[in-house]
């Protein structure tokens, strides 16, 4: 069974083709992804109107690209699935549209696919899959949550940002010291470079004793720490800046990874979005792991951000295991698509 994936929810057009046989995990035919962030640059972030156009420019020449790649003929496509949301409501009508109109042509199934789910199972792809059960950390740009995950499809919500979420929080603080847009990556870059002990940044909600999260305290004090550095901070100011900002987002996201796993008693960890590409996060977790005895599972490092193949993958996932897609018109696209839908246990995500 091969199925073709269409992410568009934000800034980058994936598409990708994976194969599925019997039970065994899916496997990764070919990809292809455009960033948009070139285009979205100069406005300092995601301009909607421009990002969905971008998106109508790209869909079907990179689902060529990844149908050649993979020399497989349309008609030999099992079914399409695209990101239903959350998301950009323009941008994700592209992949919508594109995804429902060429199942109808084939006359294949069509799956909408949450883009948390995608995120949260595309560890799945890498040479070092998880199995189920597991704990998956969600850090997108949007996004900052634990989750139970038992089955395909089988989640419970264990905790979630109660404001800002840790990519966010990277991607403001990276505003504020003129690194333009996207943030994160270029924040990490300056870290390397910082001492992380310059600055005293406050740890929201780190004793709560619950796996809520909480970053828009820490943007604050980030914003004055820099105010205090007056208009020309020097370079050596900003790396550590930079540095002491990245150390208290990642103390955070270790702590409390930490006590979901000891609250699930469950021996994985998985770590997906964005963030999870961070090489601090990563190092910490991974520390934090040896020393607990549990195991990390990471994305292979160009699906740890937006791709079709988790688009894909997720839809595989979920017909292996015997989901019902309508055929063809299945055209409901939900940035309101609730997201207690997606913590509830056995939650139906195909409609
Ligand atoms: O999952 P993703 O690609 O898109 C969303 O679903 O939001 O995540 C994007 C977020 C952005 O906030 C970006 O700045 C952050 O992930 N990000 C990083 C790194 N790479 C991407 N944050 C910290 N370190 C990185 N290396
Ligand atoms: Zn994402």
């Amino acid at each position: 069974m091969k199925v073709l994936g269409i992410e568009s929810s934000c800034d980058e057009t994936g598409v990708a083709l994976v194969q599925a046989q019997g039970s065994e995990v899916p496997r990764l035919l070919a990809h292809a992804l455009h960033s948009q962030a070139a285009m979205h640059r100069d406005y300092g972030g995601v301009v909607p109107e421009l990002a969905s156009r971008d998106h109508v420019r790209r869909v079907l020449p990179l689902a060529q690209r990844v149908l050649d790649e993979a020399r497989c003929a349309l008609p030999e496509v099992d079914a399409v699935a695209y990101t239903r949301g959350p998301g950009l409501a323009g941008a994700l009508l592209v992949g919508a549209a594109s995804a429902v109109a060429m199942a109808a042509a084939l006359g294949k199934p069509c799956l909408p696919v949450h883009h948390l789910e995608g995120h949260l199972l595309s560890p799945f792809l890498s040479v070092d899959p998880p199995c189920f059960p597991f704990v998956a950390l969600l850090v997108s740009g949007g996004h900052t949550q634990l989750m139970q995950v038992r089955e395909v499809g089988d989640y419970t919500l264990l905790g979630e940002t109660v404001d800002d979420a840790a990519g966010e929080a990277f991607d403001k603080t990276a505003k504020l010291l003129g690194l333009g847009y996207p943030g994160g990556p270029a924040l990490a870059a300056l870290a390397e470079r910082g001492r992380a002990d310059a600055f005293a940044l406050p740890r929201p909600l780190l004793h709560s004793g619950d796996l809520d999260f909480s970053f828009a305290g820490l943007k604050t004090a980030v914003w004055l720490q820099h105010r205090k550095l007056g208009s020309t901070p020097t370079d050596r100011q900003r790396a550590d800046l930079a540095a002491a900002t990245q150390a208290a987002i990642v103390d955070v996201l270790v702590s409390k990874s930490t006590k979901a796993m000891s609250d699930t008693g469950l021996g994985r960890l998985v770590v997906a979005g964005g963030v999870g590409a961070n090489r601090s996060l990563r190092e910490r977790l991974d520390a934090a792991a040896q020393r607990r005895g549990y195991r990390v599972h990471y994305p292979e490092a160009a699906l740890c951000t937006d791709n079709g193949a988790m688009i894909a993958l997720a839809a595989a996932m979920r017909l292996q295991r015997g989901a019902q897609a309508p055929r063809g018109h299945a055209f409901d696209v939900a940035p309101r698509w609730p997201l207690d839908q997606l913590s509830a246990p056995g939650a139906a995500i195909v409609s």
